[in-house]
């Protein structure tokens, strides 16, 4: 009998769990693994209603690999998500709202996001996820050949500016500050998988003409989030969802912000350099 039961959640992406409670997550020897192993073959694992304590989620994510610490927040292994004016991070999470992978400016980008829902919006809010392996599948033989050398240059100004589109000096002063980085468009991962490393971050092609670069960056990306092939997640209280940082794009869908949504987040140190 397999360790864990699955069902589909969509044709590209996703799978809930469907006999897994807090227990045999903090506790079940084969569980880590399990997971691990289903995560990579499904990019997106929701455990319905779980409704984990902050010290359950870090017990059970400890277990999946070392995590991300944010020292700002109470649980340094638990990020809150929200835009509630004592939110330290408060400024920087608009820009979930477009498609995007943790982590795309650090030399090695998050294994997998663990995030679970303590309020849920009232109307939307949903989390949308698209598969970047299914994006590298879908590329014509051609695609495939001329993309394999070109790079990518990631930047803070390129998110940023889809929520801005006319920012002020001061804007554009504080987005340069980050430094960006460069990664190839197609990801060769270990497994010998191959995805594309695309999203809002991802600024311009490496000796490419701008406007060219750009244009082909964001053909991927509309392609690679096309509605059926996405999994857009509804919240329920105490729903629990890890996702592949490594082979999805996600974002967060419209909701008043004016009004409580509340997400606990925790990340895994990714262990592998794009290449
Ligand atoms: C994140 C993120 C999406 C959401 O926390 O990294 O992208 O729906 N969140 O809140
Ligand atoms: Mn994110």
């Amino acid at each position: 009998m397999p360790v864990i039961e699955t069902k589909k959640l969509s044709d590209k992406v996703g799978v809930e769990v469907l006999d897994a409670d807090a227990d045999r997550l903090i506790n079940d020897p084969d569980i880590p693994a399990a997971c691990m192993d289903a995560l990579e073959h499904n990019g997106v694992l929701l455990f319905r209603e779980l409704h984990l304590t902050d010290a359950e989620q870090v017990a059970f994510c400890r277990r999946l690999g070392d995590l991300v610490l944010f020292p700002k927040y109470e649980v340094p292994e638990v990020m809150v998500i929200s835009f509630e004016p004592d939110n330290p991070n408060r400024r920087y999470f608009e820009s979930n709202d477009y498609w995007h992978l943790d982590g795309f400016l650090d030399p090695i980008p998050a294994r997998a996001s663990i995030m679970s829902a303590h309020i849920t919006a009232e109307k939307g809010g949903e989390t949308a996820f698209a598969s970047t392996y299914a994006a590298y599948d879908a590329l014509s033989d051609d695609e495939k050949d001329e993309f394999e050398k070109l790079r990518v240059v990631h930047s803070m100004a390129s998110i940023q500016r889809r929520g801005h589109p006319n920012p002020t000096e001061e804007q554009e002063a504080n987005w340069a500050r980050v430094p960006t980085r460069e990664h190839p468009l197609v990801w060769n991962h270990e497994t010998g998988r191959k995805s594309l490393v695309i999203g809002a971050n991802a600024d311009r092609v490496v000796d490419m003409d701008l406007d060219a670069g750009r244009k082909l960056l964001l053909d991927l990306e509309e392609r690679a989030t096309a509605p059926d092939l996405v999994y857009k997640h509804t919240w329920s209280v105490g729903d629990l969802v890890i996702w592949d940082n490594c082979g999805l794009l996600h974002r967060a869908c419209e909701f008043d912000r004016n009004k409580p949504r509340r997400m606990h987040r925790s990340t895994l140190v990714g262990h592998e350099p794009i290449k």
